[in-house]
């Protein structure tokens, strides 16, 4: 079933559930999906109700029409200032957190442009597949600014500090195949596969047990800005806490009677 994410029936962002899987739309395609304030604060209420969700294992974020996300919306940068622009950015920031963070599997469907902001916030998500007519690009600089949704830091830990420059300072477009070719994405395939493909993917990550999902998630982020022997300590306490858990009996009672694990995330 569709829904507004929101209370509020001509929400941008619409929300599904289907065996398990949520999936978020941004749905504002007369403007290529650009994200205005009430954009970002539709995005931040449906990512909160698939985390809240006893019945969502994990996400799909895409964009209807042909863009996934253009960028911000630029029609309110003129106005912005320089204390709005700051509050824009940490808005921003903080919703595509909570996509980054979540505990459980979040992967973006990038059906198309996925600019400036939209580029952001696929990189903000744990997995990315690319239509092949995808199109991806800081383009910030050619309108006097710098990403500030996080591209800064999360393009140059996706694809290396030189491609990152490389793209940010020249504002480039690139296409999927480019794109996969540097590690901004994971997979590209005909766009008329591209949900298909998403689910798939999230179906053998749920066909692991969630609290495993959530500690790997949680170690890969949290361990990437530590030191690496702080980092390898917070990997040995998770898989610890893994080995305290009724799934990992059950994963390895499976494994030895060659059976399929049924995990009950306790
Ligand atoms: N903010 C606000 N509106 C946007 C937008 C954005 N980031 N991106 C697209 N739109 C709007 C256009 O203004 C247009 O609205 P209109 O029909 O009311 O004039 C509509 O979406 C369609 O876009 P249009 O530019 O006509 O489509 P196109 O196929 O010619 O070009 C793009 C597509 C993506 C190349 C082009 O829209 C673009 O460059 N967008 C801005 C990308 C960007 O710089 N993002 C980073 C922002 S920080």
């Amino acid at each position: 079933m569709s829904a507004p994410a929101s209370a509020n029936a001509s929400s941008p962002v619409t929300y599904d559930v289907a065996e398990r899987i949520a999936t978020i739309t941004v749905a504002r395609p007369e403007k290529l999906n650009a994200l205005d304030g009430a954009t970002i604060t539709a995005l931040g209420d449906a990512i909160d109700r698939a985390r809240a969700s006893a019945e969502v294992g994990g996400i799909i974020l895409t964009g209807a029409g042909r863009a996934f996300v253009a960028g911000a919306d630029i029609s309110q940068f003129p106005t912005l200032g320089e204390e709005g622009a700051r509050a824009l950015a940490h808005q921003g920031q903080t919703v595509f957190r909570r996509f980054e963070t979540s505990p459980k599997p979040v992967v973006a469907a990038v059906n198309g442009f996925a600019l400036g902001g939209g580029c952001e916030l696929a990189m903000a998500c744990h997995i990315r597949i690319a239509a092949d007519v995808a199109k991806f690009g800081q383009p910030e600089l050619k309108l006097g600014l710098i990403p500030g949704y996080g591209g800064t830091q999360r393009l140059p830990r996706l694809v290396g500090k030189g491609r990152a420059l490389q793209l940010i300072l020249t504002g480039e477009t690139i296409d999927a195949q480019e794109a996969l070719r540097i590690g901004l994405v994971n997979a590209v395939v005909p766009g008329a596969e591209l949900i298909a493909t998403a689910r798939k993917w999230l179906g053998q990550m749920l066909a692991n047990g969630p609290i495993a999902l959530a500690l790997a998630i949680e170690t890969i982020d949290r361990g990437l800005d530590m030191p690496l022997e702080a980092a390898i300590a917070l990997e040995a306490d998770n898989f610890g806490r893994c080995a305290g858990t009724e799934d990992m009996r059950e994963g390895a009672r499976a494994f030895l009677a060659r059976r399929a694990p049924n995990f009950t995330g306790r």
